[in-house]
């Protein structure tokens, strides 16, 4: 199965001085359990950094993210300004096989914001990919879809795509707001012209496209 399954967690940008007070939130009010603190993720980075905490639901995850300032506004801080206080910055989507979707996703169009990472976010190990912006903007402003894939029920994880090469995304994102690169997820060039949703009910068939190679899109 190559489509996505379920939402597996909700990413929101706050401001400055909020990580807290939406954490009791999401906590004392939705009934999440906090599983990771980070109060500065990038410690040693003298232009920006951020607050990451995650918030677990079982079903799904919350995380929050607050923007560092030093010598540069921070990516995080910029999006809370533009969208405002506890803004959707990305929403993650889990998918039965990563590989599968990704090489589906490419094979339509998808511009994807460098290669596979493998990490523990805080909900557990997993694979994710990161979706360019879906609309024509400052990347540091623009929200984005994150694609994942979590070990199965006690599995090992195992991938065939050589892992966490170059730069992290904080640094992607760093690099394309630096560089001007406001290309897009999609630009539905391969989109039929003639593509009409089916009326039957049925699903669009989930097989997966011939493997597409995974290049790193150019300035990631
Ligand atoms: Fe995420």
């Amino acid at each position: 199965m190559s489509r996505v399954s379920r939402v597996d967690h909700i990413a929101y940008a706050v401001a400055e001085g909020m990580i807290e007070k939406w954490a009791w939130y999401h906590i004392e009010v939705e009934g999440g359990k906090l599983t990771k603190r980070v109060d500065d993720v990038r410690p040693d980075d003298p232009d920006s950094s951020m607050k990451l905490w995650c918030i677990d639901f079982e079903s799904f995850g919350v995380v929050l993210v607050e923007g560092i300032d030093r010598k540069k506004k921070s990516q995080v801080t910029a999006f809370a300004d533009c969208h405002g206080d506890h803004s959707v910055q990305h929403i993650a989507f889990d998918t039965e096989n990563l590989e599968q979707f990704v090489s589906r996703a490419i094979s339509k169009g998808v511009n994807l914001r460098g290669q596979q990472l493998v990490s523990n976010d805080g909900f557990g190990e997993l694979k994710q990919l990161f979706g360019k912006g879906y609309a024509k903007q400052n990347a540091a402003e623009m929200s984005f879809p994150e694609y994942v894939e979590r070990p199965k029920h006690g599995a090992q994880m195992s991938t065939s795509v050589p892992q966490n090469t170059g730069k992290n995304f904080y640094q992607r994102i760093e690099h394309a707001r630096n560089t001007g690169d406001t290309s897009t997820l999609i630009n539905f060039s391969l989109m039929p012209s003639d593509w009409a949703p089916d009326s039957s009910g049925k699903r669009a068939s989930p097989s997966a496209t011939q493997p597409a190679e995974q290049q790193e899109p150019a300035g990631a």
